[in-house]
């Protein structure tokens, strides 16, 4: 059999695909199905491409640190949706329109300030994000591609205000105020101060950018399956964003503060990991579904950002110094130790100690992955409203009881019980 099926790839041309399909084959012949999808193509897309064994991740085919040395929110933002980057005028349009479409319905402000403060920012956001489809009603005629493109740039524009209504507490957090950028406006969300200093706005954005897209992750997968029921963009959008919210996903940026801040010294770190090691417990912001050496964008913010915010002479916290040396030590710990597994760092866990610096809190974390990632979401969910759609519907293998009936008893018991407690 495994003879026949290598002369069914030798047919196939792509050496890495058919390295993929030999394993897809593999893991269905020892495991009958696939656990997570490990491996399964379910769509094609020009979106986005990751090369795990290089460490390559590109949109649209240009290298994401490339884009993030050299580009604006508003230049990915079309990139991504549109496949190029944008003239200097479409530049200036889309720069203009997401920031004129910033402001956030009155009814749905009251909304999120009646919210109760407790609620995780990610959960406050996906409610958010639902509340705006009140005011289109037009959202379920998914099919008119020049609705839903429109409709995508309100929504991404929509996501910084329902954020900043809630953490400010201020209804009309959004309106009437100008901003030189999107990304600007997206800082000021979380820090007004810094929103004014051009340094932490560049800062920022890189990071918005590098969180863009990234293939067919969780919460993008999320996306296209919701989409794939024809469900608004408004759905779609908010199953994303609870799929992100997830510690093994998104959600692992936060916690990875919450770990340094736990560990507290450099001499805790060794004991930390072989604690968590021996209970089998992930390590947060360590580890890739794809990649199998160093992610670019966890590399870019090691590399270039962390040394440009620590190195910068700007004011920081003194803990923060501290947490960036516990994570440093990790990083060398898990290279020596997981070599051989391909385990590193991830883009959660180098991104978190920018944001610190940045004065925002870590329950927000996840949110501003969300500001970046919502740019991919969309792209996504307008290439899918122009395939030819199947409803995404997986197999299941079975594995519970036989057909089996109810005994005839049952109904005498349940009727004299009932009986019995009507006369009670
Ligand atoms: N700490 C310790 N071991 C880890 C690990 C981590 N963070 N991530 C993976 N591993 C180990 C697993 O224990 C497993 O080992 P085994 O083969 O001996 O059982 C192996 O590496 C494969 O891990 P698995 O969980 O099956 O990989 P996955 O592709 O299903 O999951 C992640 C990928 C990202 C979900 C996973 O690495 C993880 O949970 N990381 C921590 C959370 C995180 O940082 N998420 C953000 C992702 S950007």
């Amino acid at each position: 059999m495994i003879n026949r099926i290598r002369e069914l790839l030798s047919g196939i041309e792509d050496n890495e695909r058919k390295k993929k399909d030999e394993q897809i084959i593999y893991t269905l012949l020892e495991k009958g199905y696939f656990p997570g999808l490990d491996g399964i193509p379910v769509i094609k897309s020009a979106i986005s491409h990751i090369d795990g064994e290089k460490g390559l991740l590109t949109y649209r085919g240009y290298p994401v640190q490339e884009l993030a040395e050299n580009c604006t929110y508003e230049d990915i933002c079309y990139l991504l949706v549109h496949g190029e980057l944008p003239s200097y005028e479409k530049w200036a349009e889309l720069r203009k329109k997401l920031l004129q479409y910033k402001e956030i319905d009155k009814n749905v402000g009251r909304v999120i300030l009646e919210m109760d403060r407790k609620l995780h920012p990610m959960y406050m956001l996906s409610a958010g994000v639902l509340l705006l489809q009140a005011n289109d009603p037009e959202c379920f005629e998914v099919d008119h591609y020049y609705n839903s493109s429109k409709r995508a740039l309100r929504l991404i524009a929509a996501l910084p205000g329902i954020i900043g209504i809630f953490l400010n507490r201020e209804i009309d957090f959004t309106n009437g105020k100008e901003f030189d950028s999107f990304a600007q406006y997206c800082l000021y969300v979380f820090n007004q101060e810094y929103a004014l200093d051009e340094f932490w706005v560049d800062i920022f954005e890189k990071i918005l950018i590098l969180h863009a897209d990234h293939t067919m992750n969780n919460s993008t997968f999320s996306v296209r399956a919701v989409a794939s029921s024809k469900a608004s963009i408004y759905a779609s959008i908010v199953s994303a964003i609870n799929s992100l919210s997830g510690p093994l996903h998104g959600g692992a940026n936060e916690r990875v503060i919450y770990m340094l801040e736990e560990i507290g010294s450099i001499d805790n770190v060794e004991n930390y990991i072989n604690d968590k090691l021996a209970k089998k417990e992930k390590i947060m912001g360590i580890g890739h579904r794809i990649y199998k050496t160093y992610d670019p964008r966890s590399l870019y913010l090691k590399n270039e950002i962390l040394p440009m915010i620590f190195g910068s002479g700007k004011k920081i916290d003194s803990s923060l110094y501290e947490l960036y040396k516990i994570a440093e030590k990790i990083e060398e710990i898990v290279l020596e130790k997981f070599s051989g597994k391909g385990l590193y760092p991830n883009v959660d866990f180098w991104s978190g100690l920018a944001l610190k610096a940045m004065g925002i809190e870590p329950a927000y974390f996840t949110t501003i992955f969300a500001m970046g990632r919502i740019m991919g979401w969309v792209a996504h969910w307008v290439e899918h409203m122009e395939i030819k759609n199947r409803i995404f519907w997986p197999e299941q293998l079975y594995n519970g009881l036989d057909t089996r009936h109810l005994p005839a008893e049952r109904e005498e018991e349940i009727t004299v019980s009932r009986e019995a407690a009507a006369n009670d």
